[in-house]
């Protein structure tokens, strides 16, 4: 199946909604931590020191820009790793619900980290595994094998220039339980809010990050040890620059064979899931597949654009972006309360920068385009917009009150309907498959979800509240057509003032 057939077929429609007889099977739910049964723990580093730098100003960071060697040490590891670690903890009858520090769909909590490293300070080399739920990390291999990524990624200069790399996977059915064949999607959207997550807490130890989606995928699996039929290596984030370059490749990487705690009872296969990730796999030459989309070379229509008026530097709220991602949560209910432009402003401003990922050129566009339904933001009409990324400007396409028609494309939920705005990040997809072959879809994907991960801590930031939502694809394209037309989507935020029980 390739990547657009996977796309039209995984699509929500409100008939493909109520036709879906789906339940969930609770004494079959899956857990969320990948567990190996015989390897030792080690654990990390909790006593973490504030890095004091402003939250608005780490989401916004294009990527560190400071030069010479930069190679981070177990406590810079255990930081960063802490910002896509557990959270909160919140007791119901039965158990405890554990939550972290980026948002995912359902709290399945699918996506695992793993570390390839030369030697650190507090960290032999070796190929290590993020353990969430003890904040401790496992060695899968010894020694440095570093030398595999750079191969795969047909020498990436940031994943060559690394100390060490994460590598995020995601395991299927820990999320296909719930959301079955679309969960293919969610592997990149909650993969992405990691990234950003990832990536600001990197900005904020001034460590040079990026987001590396073009690699060979067979060898990095073998690497990791991971079956594609499960799990799979999605993106590398290479961290840090310089130190003991990698020694010479070794012998070929040979199979672990590990034993991991059963995720449940049993497993249902949605095959679909592996097909699209095959489709979009890469054998090879990942050189060739670098760099980013041309921007679009034609003048954007003529209209009456509203300016943005974001914050300025001195201006920004100082909490530090470590405690902001500590206490980011989904909202549950917002308030039907109105924001300020200037917060809406500084939310489209500080979250849609560059972004250092192999995908996107210094000089070529983004994958994704934002659109967005205000409905009570003062001074802005409420109705829908296109937001002009060079121009810093909104740009209005219908004006009216649209909370009805926001809950029905959110699935009929009242989140988007009670919103201050909402944020659709659409792509042409056609486009971007164009440019960058299958592979393409990954990006695109997983560009809205960095995107969207930003938008919460930029809005969390601000005192407000977000959620992610899941969406009708056709119904939110058509909406904001003709201008959208064509396009399709790849995320949506729910932005606005939270609703307190007691002024409930
Ligand atoms: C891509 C995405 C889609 C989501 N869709 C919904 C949704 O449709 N409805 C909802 O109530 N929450 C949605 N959520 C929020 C998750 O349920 C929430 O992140 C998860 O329960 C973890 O809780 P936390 O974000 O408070 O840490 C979504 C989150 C993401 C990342």
């Amino acid at each position: 199946m390739k990547a657009l057939d996977y796309h039209q077929a995984t699509k929500h429609s409100w008939a493909s909604i109520h036709a879906n007889p789906h339940g969930l099977d609770y004494a079959n739910m899956p857990r969320p931590f990948k567990i190996y049964s015989d390897l030792e723990r080690r654990p990390l580093p909790a006593q973490l020191r504030e890095t004091g730098v402003p939250a608005l100003s780490a989401v916004a960071s294009p990527g560190s820009t400071a030069s010479g060697e930069r190679v981070p040490g177990v406590e810079d590891l255990a930081a960063i790793l802490a910002s896509v670690g557990i959270t909160r903890r919140r007791a119901y009858p039965g158990g405890e619900m554990q939550f972290r520090g980026a948002s995912c769909t359902g709290a399945l909590y699918h996506i695992e980290v793993y570390i390839v490293c030369g030697d650190l300070a507090g960290l032999p080399a070796g190929v290590h595994q993020f353990q969430a739920h003890d904040f401790s990390i496992c060695t899968l291999r010894s020694g440095d094998h570093r030398h595999a990524l750079i191969e795969a990624s047909d020498a990436n200069p940031e994943v060559a220039a690394a100390p060490a790399v994460l590598v995020l996977t995601s395991t299927w059915w820990r999320n296909a339980w719930k959301y079955q064949e679309r969960m293919y999607r969610h592997a990149w959207w909650d993969s992405g809010c990691m990234v950003a997550n990832l990536l600001a807490m990197a900005a904020a130890l001034e460590l040079p990050a990026a987001v590396v989606l073009g690699f060979a995928d067979a060898p990095v699996n073998r690497l990791l040890d991971v079956d594609p039929a499960h799990e799979a290596a999605l993106a590398l984030i290479p961290l840090g620059r310089g130190g003991a370059p990698p020694p010479a490749p070794g012998p070929a990487i040979a199979a672990l064979g590990l034993t991991t705690e059963p995720l449940s009872e049993h497993e249902v296969a949605y095959p679909e899931i592996a097909a699209a990730h095959a489709d979009t796999s890469l054998a090879g030459g990942a050189a060739v597949w670098r760099g980013g989309l041309e921007a679009a070379a034609h003048a954007p229509p003529e209209a009456n654009l509203v300016a943005l008026d974001a914050m300025t530097d001195d201006a920004l709220p100082q909490e530090s972006v470590d405690a902001v991602i500590h206490r980011r949560g989904s909202t549950r209910r917002f308030a039907r309360k109105e924001m300020s432009f200037v917060q809406l402003s500084t939310i489209l401003e500080r979250t849609t920068g560059a972004i250092p990922a192999d995908f996107i050129a210094p000089s070529g566009g983004p994958l994704t385009e934002l659109y967005i339904i205000v409905h009570a933001v003062d001074g802005v009409a409420p109705g829908s917009y296109a937001y002009r990324r060079n121009e810093r400007a909104l740009e209005p396409l219908r004006q009216g009150d649209f909370r009805r028609e926001a809950s029905a494309l959110g699935l009929g939920q009242e989140l988007p309907g009670d919103a201050s705005f909402n944020i659709y990040y659409l792509s042409d997809l056609d486009a971007v498959i164009g440019r960058f072959g299958e592979r393409g879809y990954r990006a695109a994907q997983i560009e809205g979800g960095i995107l969207g991960g930003k938008a919460y801590l930029a809005a969390y930031a601000l005192g407000c509240g977000a959620t992610g939502l899941t969406f009708l694809d056709d119904d939110v394209t058509e909406f904001f057509s003709p201008h959208a037309a064509g396009k399709s989507v790849m995320f949506l935020m729910a932005i606005g003032r939270p609703r307190r029980r007691e002024a409930d």
